[in-house]
């Protein structure tokens, strides 16, 4: 180097290369959707169909009696509001949790929470039997919030199979 080099990174010209679609998006613009179970309520946010997981704003009521479920995938997210866990697992306002995928369980929320959520895979609820209830996966949470009128943002992703 003679000194009049420039410096490396000097050298590397990138052309900003801009998404086509914005990057941020308000969820204070869409409605409150009524979830599986009642008590419930989610604003989807994104999902993806090759694993069928979401990402969501989840409202939960206080004090629900919820259903075990069991998870495909992880689950990761923040509560933004009130507190959820399981037994002595808890996490209040800020707390970040992370739900191993295959995991089985039963959340309680005695003050109600809302939480932002990326679910990595289906959901399977349970009947008592501890048959499957129902299985939520990117597909219904997508044909759930279209029935709301709160999925126009995603519509371009909704090429499902009719
Ligand atoms: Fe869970």
């Amino acid at each position: 180097m003679d000194g009049n080099d420039e410096p490396i990174l000097g050298h590397t010209k990138l052309d900003i290369l801009k998404q086509a679609r914005p990057a941020f998006f308000n969820p204070a613009m869409l409605p409150w959707t009524p979830w599986v179970m009642e008590g419930t309520n989610f604003k989807l946010l994104n999902f993806d169909k090759k694993t069928g997981g979401f990402t969501i704003l989840l409202k939960v009521d206080p004090d629900l009696d919820t259903p075990v479920h069991s998870h495909l995938g992880a689950v990761e997210g923040i509560v933004l509001e009130g507190e959820f866990g399981y037994d002595d697992d808890r996490g209040g306002v800020g707390s970040y949790f992370y739900e191993e995928a295959a995991t089985r369980h039963q959340p309680d929320s005695p003050t109600g929470t809302i939480m932002f959520a990326v679910v990595h895979g289906p959901i399977v609820g349970h009947d008592e039997d501890g048959g499957v209830a129902g299985v939520v996966d990117a597909r219904l949470m997508y044909e759930l919030a279209a029935a709301n009128g709160a999925a126009d943002h995603l519509a371009h992703l909704a090429d499902f199979p009719s």
